[in-house]
């Protein structure tokens, strides 16, 4: 392993790359990145980069976006097949449809989308930031949400908003159940149950905190408990406990021993895939201009918006 880091450190160099990760990768992974980070903050630091190649850690979608807002550099992902059930879950000619019959509506599309839905979008939000977006739209303008439904189902209910929701849900969150998370609760009585607004609704009403991946992490810091039960993707874990050291962190699954919070496309990353990445440039993320100028657009508001309203620097 040591070998492979060296490798990685010295390509980086010699190629002017910078490695953006999410918190979902591997420790390893997040260990070797130049900045690790929520969706939101990943946006923002691809848009700011100086390097001439990204290479994204994390998926599909994340590369897109970060090419996007960068369309003359080279954006690269160490694995192709790193996609998302929850980008999955919205295919553009449903998703064209299912806009047409709800005309006179903004639509607000969670990152977690192609860039292809990103053209039909009028504004992007990510988790960190959704309830400020959708609270920047006038109350009497209707909104579509999509394309995550437990998401906008949490924000409908914050808010007291009705918005048109699209029935996306990612596989990761939507399997972890109210009747085993209560099982934990009961057996850890004095641990925090924090959890991701992809979490289904019957969960999200036991958690004591909702919040973002970044959002979970600044609130663990600031807390003074020492138990906490975690309902999101289990890479979120190496910075808890890194930052944390005095703390313990279960994560919430459905049943009693399974992987099942490992997300299948940000495990697939590896240090090895990280190395071959780099060393030979893949795999790159391509989009035509057209789809890039439209999908900008909204991403851009969405930024625009996180800045005036401090969510972002
Ligand atoms: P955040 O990092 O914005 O919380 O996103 C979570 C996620 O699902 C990424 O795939
Ligand atoms: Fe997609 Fe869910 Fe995996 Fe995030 S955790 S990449 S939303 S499938």
């Amino acid at each position: 392993m040591a070998n492979i880091v060296e490798n990685i450190k010295r390509l980086k160099k010699e190629k002017n790359a910078i490695i953006l990760a999410h918190y979902y990768q591997i420790p390893e992974i997040q260990d070797i990145a130049d900045y690790v980070g929520d969706s939101l903050n990943l946006a923002q630091k691809a848009k700011e980069t100086k390097e001439r190649l990204i290479l994204f850690c994390g998926v599909h979608f994340m590369g897109e976006t970060a090419k996007i807002l960068n369309p003359e550099k080279k954006v690269i992902i160490p694995d192709k097949e790193a996609g998302c059930s929850l980008a999955d879950s919205c295919q553009y000619d449903e998703f064209k449809s299912f806009k047409e019959k709800y005309p006179n509506h903004i639509v607000i599309s969670y990152v977690n989308c192609s860039a292809k839905i990103k053209t039909l979008s009028d504004i992007i939000c990510t988790s960190g930031n959704a309830l400020q977006i959708v609270n920047s739209i006038p109350k009497d303008k209707k909104i579509i949400f999509a394309p995550d439904k437990n998401l906008g189902g949490y924000i409908n209910r914050v808010t007291g908003r009705d918005m048109v929701l699209y029935h996306g849900t990612c596989e990761v969150h939507e399997q972890l159940t109210a009747e085993y998370t209560l099982k934990m609760k009961k057996e850890y009585p004095n641990a925090v149950l924090i959890a991701h607004p992809e979490c289904n609704d019957a969960v999200l009403k036991l958690a004591d905190y909702i919040g973002s991946t970044k959002g979970m992490i600044e609130f663990v810091k600031k807390s003074d408990k020492k138990q906490f039960l975690v309902a999101t993707e289990s890479g979120i874990l190496h910075k808890l406990q890194n930052d944390n050291p005095d703390k313990e962190f279960l994560v919430v699954t459905n049943s009693e021993s399974c992987a099942c919070n490992d997300c299948r496309y940000m495990k697939l990353n590896t240090m090895e895939k990280v190395l071959n990445s780099l060393e030979k440039e893949t795999y790159e993320i391509k989009l035509d201009a057209e789809t890039i100028v439209k999908a900008r657009k909204p991403i851009e508001k969405m930024l625009e918006i996180s800045k005036n309203l401090g969510i972002i620097k």
